[in-house]
């Protein structure tokens, strides 16, 4: 029975990735001219990164002096992100001390290690959206697949297509508190989506964020008037936008990551992933886990989303606190509505962290955890936040698209979601206009299930 419906389900799919087809054909026979220009923003960790180390620079030892990068192009760049030797231990903290960031209170902003340059390579290209490194394309695979189900729609590199890579390190902050890095990259995304409009007959742009990206686009476009959205901006497609941060994250700041790479010392990389301004706004928003859960216990006292000026305390990173309530609580309190139609298009289905113990009230000691709904980094509560902040929104189209079993990354790859992914942008660069599309949720199976 189960197997039946499975059977259905994969040939109802079929079925309309064929029928999307046939209208790309349609539309393309008369040229791919009338597509709506698209660019991609990638998430956390989603594209490469280049740096360049001058004279100022003291390596943390003597090992990371003498022998990290181990390859330098002439003019000094190498690759910082993402680069393999960082998971031999030795260079894994070479590595920490270069993607560190460090934090002014009096310039009140964030600024990278001294005499460490950094650069995203082609900015407006999809290039460094592909893989996180193109020598190792099997294993950093990122957006290829996706870019090549796009390529397919007609989509063209440099014309129709675009990519804006960005210094994921960085976030951004609330009114009136500086936050250069951040702030430069909404200026040069603005100034993409206005050129991406202009040179295709002042058609506006779509645009199709990955997880951290939604949560920048969602800033740009409420941080520019009503008439320069409807002008620029078609549609908003966000892939596991984490609207309200992620369980994960609190992880990351208590114990370390792995980044998902099992040869990484969490707590290595630890005091590298507290010092980055994107982690501490993807931290679990008040307004969207609420206080009734605990979302971390200790032997001695539990923590809810309320909580976080203790929990960072307590795990021992108090220089979190500040720029926690400054720059970022009152950047988070309130997520407006940008009246700009959205699709949120997410995993479901997948084991995700959803509480921490730790038995001896000991931070470096990795914790038991109870996982919960989501896509396996973020939540469930989450990924669907918007529905709950909006339901009151009366000029916000909103669709929200549940694929179950799919990743937060593998929606980037899997043929279910590519099939919903195109099947929207083809919806979108339709002649036939569609009307206020509020809160329908559709759910779908990815292909794993
Ligand atoms: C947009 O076009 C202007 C004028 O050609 C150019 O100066 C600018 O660099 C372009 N911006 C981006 C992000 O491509
Ligand atoms: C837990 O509580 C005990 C007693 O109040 C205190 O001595 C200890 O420092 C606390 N541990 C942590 C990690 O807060
Ligand atoms: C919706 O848009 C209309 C026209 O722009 C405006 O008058 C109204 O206040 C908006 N409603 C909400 C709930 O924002």
């Amino acid at each position: 029975m189960i197997k039946h419906q499975h059977h259905g389900l994969k040939i109802g799919t079929i079925l309309i990735m064929m029928l999307s087809l046939a209208c790309t054909f349609g539309v393309s026979s008369s040229s791919s001219n009338n597509l709506h220009p698209l660019i991609l923003i990638p998430g956390n960790g989603g594209n490469q990164l280049e740096a360049k180390l001058t004279s100022e620079y003291k390596a943390c030892n003597w090992f990371c002096e003498r022998w990290y990068p181990l390859v330098k192009k002439k003019d000094g760049w190498f690759r910082l992100w993402f680069d393999s030797t960082v998971l031999l231990a030795p260079f894994t903290q070479c590595f920490a001390d270069r993607m560190k960031l460090h934090y002014d209170t009096h310039r009140d902003d964030y600024y990278n290690t001294p005499g460490v340059h950094t650069r995203v390579p082609q900015f407006g290209s999809t290039y460094s959206l592909l893989y996180l490194n193109p020598r190792l394309k099997h294993a950093t695979e990122y957006m290829a697949r996706l870019v090549d189900s796009l390529q397919q729609l007609g989509y063209s590199d440099g014309e129709t297509l675009f990519g804006s890579p960005y210094d994921f390190r960085y976030g951004l902050a609330a009114k009136g508190h500086p936050s250069q890095v951040g702030s430069k990259f909404l200026e040069d995304l603005k100034s993409l989506i206005e050129n991406a409009s202009t040179s295709n007959g002042g058609k506006p742009v779509i645009l199709l964020s990955h997880s951290l990206g939604g949560l920048f686009v969602l800033q740009l476009l409420n941080r520019n008037p009503p008439s320069w959205r409807k002008k620029f901006v078609k549609h908003f497609i966000a892939l596991s936008a984490p609207w309200g941060g992620a369980m994960d994250e609190m992880l990351t700041f208590a114990s370390g990551n792995s980044l998902g790479v099992p040869l990484v010392e969490p707590l290595i990389v630890r005091n590298e992933q507290r010092s980055c301004e994107s982690n501490l706004w993807l931290l679990p928003n008040p307004k969207v886990y609420g206080n009734s859960t605990p979302l971390v216990i200790t032997q001695n006292r539990s923590y809810s989303a309320y909580d976080m000026v203790d929990f960072l305390k307590d795990i021992g990173f108090p220089e979190g606190v500040y720029p926690y309530e400054t720059r970022i609580l009152p950047l988070i309190e309130n997520i407006v509505a940008p009246e700009v139609p959205m699709t949120c298009i997410i995993g479901t289905g997948v084991r995700t962290v959803e509480s921490l113990f730790y038995k001896n009230s000991d931070f470096d000691e990795q914790p038991e955890v109870l996982y919960g709904d989501g896509d396996g980094t973020v939540n469930m509560v989450s990924l669907l936040a918007l529905q709950s902040l909006w339901k009151d929104e009366k000029n916000q189209s909103l669709e929200v698209i549940k694929i179950d079993g799919v990743t937060h990354t593998s929606i980037l790859k899997d043929e279910v979601a590519l099939g919903e992914i195109v099947g929207e942008i083809n919806r979108i660069n339709s002649p036939i206009q569609l009307g206020l599309r509020n809160f329908v949720v559709n759910t779908k199976m990815g292909s794993d299930k």
